[in-house]
């Protein structure tokens, strides 16, 4: 019998996380503070984060202890199992071996909780009762409902609208894990009241639901706010996919050539790809590429620059790919992709040509999806079709240069909450969403002035 799998015991679980800004070939452009201009410091996001956690935001250590409490949930679902997608390669008829990292077994069902579980530990320890968050897809909410609820806090998600109304299953997966989800933009912050009051029927967007859930935690001195993506630390947290990956070749004796993944803030990617970039920047052949939509194409169309992180502008401006603040994506069914900026993390390795990016539209990534479903079994979120969508394409390029090739991917999550989403595509009512030259210098007027990284 052929292996499909590789597991790792649990006492083979990575102790701590892989800091890559140990490790940065050229410094990044720092965070900085809207109103002065000079880099933000620790006091300037205490009333967002604990500081615990700011520490590690701006930490430079290469190793990170993960703490006991976080190893001990972990095991829940972790180590996560690598897994060869023979099946999915037959149909493909290219000369590759696929591997990818099944983090949908999660119970969430996404790579979601790596991070949610260390933030809820983190502010725990720091004295937090209450956590505010936003959710796209659903899926970083439900993870930090869940990993609130094993540590005691109260949960209050703001949930991008068009989400919410397709995907009512995520709202009541946090219900069951006992925290609370509201639609936005909602009447119960002043961010979200005024995208109401000039956009009553507003789909919402991810910077919209970050302002509001900011908005929320900042007005109560028992409230922190938690992002599920984009910030340092929470890539960090995300490095336990790509280090327990190395091991598990390791064990193969095997090395990847392609490593790639989906990127809506850039988590997941980060989290699989960071250690291997650290391989790269010391001299490793690896090649590395991340796969966004074509109707949210923040690193393929959008410029390096200053912009906030959210709608309202209550972030620091960071410096990254971003299509505008205040550009609201089309409704595509991968909700968790629909972010108009992405970590700078990311947007720095890939302004060093560290990594590369390739888009791809939504039908294109359904077919990618089917086909894998039809294949390997499991039926992957629509994010998670954009990694399968790049790496038919990538087999493509070997099939065309006739080269052997290992690909490495991070199966990010399970579609079982996204039934709708894939009946909209087999009853051929799924839309495609470009965007022309006009639509992104329209969205990009928002950063006209701002500072240069
Ligand atoms: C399954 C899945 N994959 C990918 C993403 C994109 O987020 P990130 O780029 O932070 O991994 C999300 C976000 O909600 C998601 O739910």
């Amino acid at each position: 019998m052929k292996k499909t799998k590789v597991f790792l015991d649990e006492s083979e679980m990575p102790r701590q996380w892989y800091n890559i800004l140990a490790d940065m070939p050229t410094p990044m452009s720092p965070p900085l503070h809207p109103g002065t201009g000079l880099p933000v410091g620790p006091d300037d996001l205490a009333p967002v984060f604990p500081m615990n956690l700011i520490e590690q935001e701006v930490s430079t250590e290469r190793w990170i202890d993960i703490p006991e409490e976080v190893l001990d949930i972990y095991t829940l679902w972790r180590p996560t199992p690598l897994c060869r997608a023979r099946r999915f390669e037959k149909i493909l008829d290219a000369p590759v071996k696929i591997y990818y990292k099944n983090e949908g077994v999660s119970p969430p069902g996404s790579h979601k909780p790596n991070t949610a579980v260390a933030q809820a530990y983190y502010n725990k320890a720091f004295g937090i009762k209450r956590l505010s968050t936003e959710t796209g897809a659903g899926q970083w909410g439900s993870a930090l409902s869940m990993a609130c609820q094993m540590f005691g806090l109260e949960c209050r998600v703001f949930m991008v609208k068009v989400s919410y109304e397709q995907k009512p299953f995520r709202g009541l997966m946090m219900k069951v894990w006992g925290a609370n989800c509201i639609p936005s933009p909602s009447d119960k912050t002043e961010a979200g009241k005024k995208i109401l009051a000039e956009t009553p029927d507003s789909p919402g967007s991810l910077g919209i639901a970050i302002s509001e859930a900011i908005e929320d935690a900042v007005g109560d001195p028992d409230a922190r706010y938690s992002l599920g993506s984009v910030l340092n630390h929470v890539l960090l947290h995300q490095t336990i996919i790509g280090l327990e990956a190395q091991k598990q070749f390791k064990k193969l004796g095997v090395y990847p050539d392609v490593v790639l993944g989906c990127v809506g803030g850039g988590s997941n990617f980060a989290g699989l790809c960071l250690p291997f970039v650290r391989d790269k920047i010391h001299g490793k052949d690896v090649s590395i590429v991340a796969a966004e939509p074509t109707s949210c194409p923040t690193m393929t169309r959008g410029p390096f620059a200053y912009d906030f992180g959210d709608t309202a502008q209550t972030t620091p401006l960071l410096a990254m790919y971003t299509l505008g603040h205040d550009f609201v994506p089309a409704p595509i069914h991968a909700g968790g992709l629909r972010y108009h900026g992405m970590a700078p993390i990311i947007s720095h390795l890939v302004k060093e040509q560290i990594m590369g990016v390739r888009a791809y539209d939504q039908i294109q990534t359904f077919d990618a999806g089917v086909k894998w479903a039809r294949s390997e079994g499991f039926i992957p979120a629509p994010e998670t079709n954009h990694a399968i969508a790049a790496v038919i394409h990538e087999a493509n390029i070997a099939k065309e240069e006739g080269k052997e090739k290992v690909i490495l991917f991070n199966w990010s999550g399970h579609g079982l909450v996204d039934l709708a989403a894939y009946d909209a595509y087999l009853s051929g009512k799924l839309v495609q969403y470009d965007m022309s030259e006009a639509d992104v210098a329209r969205a990009l007027k928002s950063i006209e002035g701002f500072p240069k990284p």
